[in-house]
């Protein structure tokens, strides 16, 4: 039946500490767990929507293939275990075409969205026992005592590119720990391209990504009762050659300071805040990654033009 269970809400508190101690850091920057309010979800599923978001179509393409596969390899009871599920799209093909799975646990720290989403997907597989964990993936998550073996984690949208390399491999590590012994581990990950394609992703025509970005701003002055004049910052997002990521950054157009809890924040002309880097891994550089982190890569799959890519990890 479908459970709800809340491990860890996002106090108040603890989203001012941190707007204040990324906001007066020398390199100005937010954590990208951030953007993803109610509504910053919301508009994550319209980027999902943009002809130019290459890696939701791209992901999908691949999932009943893999799924088909999975279904064939995968033949004891399984949980899975899904970490940032967002609107548990992805996740549809795997419970429709592996017959063994036979309960499903959605980790995200969104909520709101993540219940309701959760809700819908209940009524479509009522044999399924779904749950709904609000939680943040980076601390550790209690799963379900009968969640207890043969799990498969999933890890789609390439979330993991949200990371830096060195906290992937923590992240890998520690989900290694979590999922216990004999688990498989199913990650989507982006793959290197043209920068102008990456370019494109990130600054679509219609602004939506813009908007993704400055909602950051925007849950700053809902939830923190502050007045940013969220006009004044320019959404602005490159990929970066060096580091093999997008970079996402709000640039201030003006000198100003704002107010937060009472505390005065300058900026000059041209200052951004850094709210995320998203990295792009060859086949290569990720099966090294996951192996350093301790994991076996077993199979990898290539979405057409190499544009994404999904690994199944064993332990
Ligand atoms: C890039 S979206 C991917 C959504 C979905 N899995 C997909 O593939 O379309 C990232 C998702 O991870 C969630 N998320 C981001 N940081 C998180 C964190 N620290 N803990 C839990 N969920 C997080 C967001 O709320 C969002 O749903």
């Amino acid at each position: 039946m479908f459970e709800v269970a809340r491990t860890d809400g996002i106090a108040n508190v603890e989203f001012l500490n941190h707007v204040l101690d990324g906001l007066t850091a020398q390199h100005k920057a937010l954590n990208p767990k951030y953007f993803y309010d109610e509504q910053g979800s919301y508009i994550f599923d319209q980027i999902c929507d943009l002809k130019e978001y290459y890696p939701y179509q791209a992901e999908l393409s691949l999932l009943p293939k893999i799924a088909a596969e999975l279904n064939v390899i995968l033949q004891s009871e399984q949980s899975v275990v899904e970490f940032g599920a967002g609107a548990v799209k992805k996740i549809q093909p795997l419970l429709s075409l592996i017959k063994s799975i036979k309960n499903f646990t959605a980790i995200d720290i969104s909520g709101e969205h993540l219940r309701s989403a959760c809700a819908t997907l209940q009524a479509e597989f009522p044999n399924i026992d779904i749950r709904a964990v609000e939680a943040d993936f980076c601390k550790p998550v209690e799963l379900k005592s009968e969640v207890k073996e043969n799990r498969l984690g999933f890890f789609p949208g390439s979330t993991i590119g949200n990371f830096t390399p060195m906290e992937a491999r923590r992240f890998l590590s520690n989900a290694k720990q979590s999922l216990g012994a004999n688990s498989k581990f199913l990650i989507g990950v982006d793959t290197k391209k043209s920068p102008i394609q990456l370019h494109h992703a990130y600054n679509d025509a219609q602004g939506v990504t813009a908007q993704f970005n400055k909602n950051v701003l925007e849950r700053i002055n809902r939830e923190l009762d502050c007045d940013i004049d969220v006009a004044k910052f320019e959404h602005y997002a490159f990929f970066n050659v060096a580091k093999g990521c997008i970079e996402m950054h709000l640039v201030s157009l003006v000198e100003q300071s704002i107010d937060i809890d009472g505390v005065e924040i300058k900026f000059d002309v041209g200052e951004s805040i850094h709210t995320e880097s998203s990295y792009k891994y060859s086949p290569k550089q990720f099966e090294a990654l996951a192996s350093d982190a301790g994991w076996k890569v077993e199979k990898t799959w290539l979405a057409d033009g190499d544009m994404f890519s999904a690994f199944l990890l064993s332990c």
